[in-house]
């Protein structure tokens, strides 16, 4: 598959920002003003306690429903987690592995992996989160751990299993309120890394059907400048994706990018 033949995605992470009343309304304005889209996948995160009620207000548009987070195991006494069983039918995606999980409540690669695992097993779309911080991009280090994150958690994916998988690259140090902005070059070059080291161990062809996206500060004024390179297929939106008016915009940036890309495809 051509890398412009895939569908791009943009992903709303809201974070542990919204009340259940706010993501209602939030979730109520979005759907009023989304159109379908041929190229575009959309996604909204919402926190687990509105998942629920944003799941049935965005059951008949064409807004698919992710978690941030869930647990690897199927049920038990595991306090405060939540399984893939419960999840199911309320959720497609789910974001593993994201920074804030890693430094604030200490994630370590071999939990996300079996997280993913999991995902994947129970037919969720993982969204699966790599980056370095700011200390180790000083220290040169950025492809290093980016893509020894990427090897120790795709891990135990067989290659039919990691096609769905959505890898994101989000550089701690530009995810807001970072004032730092990751050049869309700088992005790609890493974005490249992830690319091949997926190609390297699936694969060629399991890497060309995978989507490969940015996240970090995305806005309405900076996702054209992104879009401009191919390797970009979609962003993991957090502040922006909280004012409806900015995320659905970025939503048409990324649309006409991608129907502009899809001209492109020799015989289409
Ligand atoms: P941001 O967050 O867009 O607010 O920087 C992105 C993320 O962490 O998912």
């Amino acid at each position: 598959m051509s890398i412009n033949a895939k569908k791009k995605i943009v992903i709303g992470n809201w974070k542990m920002n919204l009340t259940v009343p706010e993501s209602i309304i939030l979730s109520e304005r979005i759907e009023k003003e989304m159109a379908s889209y041929k190229y575009t996948d959309v996604v909204v995160c919402p926190s687990f306690l509105s998942i629920y009620p944003v799941s049935s207000i965005l059951k008949d548009s064409p807004i698919k429903i992710g978690a941030q987070n869930l647990f690897y195991e199927e049920k038990g006494n595991f306090t405060g987690e939540t399984s893939p069983s419960q999840l199911r039918g309320f959720a497609d995606y789910v974001i593993i592995g994201h920074s804030e999980r890693r430094i604030f409540l200490g994630e370590r690669d071999k939990d996300i992996a079996k997280k993913v695992k999991t995902a994947v097993t129970f037919g969720f779309t993982p969204i699966v989160c790599f980056g370095e911080t700011l200390q180790e991009r000083g220290d040169g280090l950025g492809k290093v751990v980016v893509t020894s994150q990427l090897e120790a958690v795709l891990g135990l994916l067989t290659a039919n299993e990691v096609a769905n998988v959505i890898v994101v690259y989000e550089p701690v140090w530009a995810i807001s309120p970072s004032d730092r902005v990751c050049a869309p070059k700088d992005a790609v070059y890493i974005i490249e890394a992830l690319r091949n080291l997926t190609g390297a161990l699936y694969g060629k062809d399991m890497a060309e059907k995978m989507r490969f996206i940015y996240g970090g500060s995305v806005d309405d004024k900076n996702a054209k400048e992104f879009l401009k390179e191919r390797l970009i297929e979609g962003f993991l939106v957090g502040g922006a994706s909280m004012d409806h008016n900015g995320f659905l915009s970025i939503i048409r940036d990324v649309e006409k990018s991608a129907s502009r890309s899809s001209k492109n495809i020799p015989g289409k």
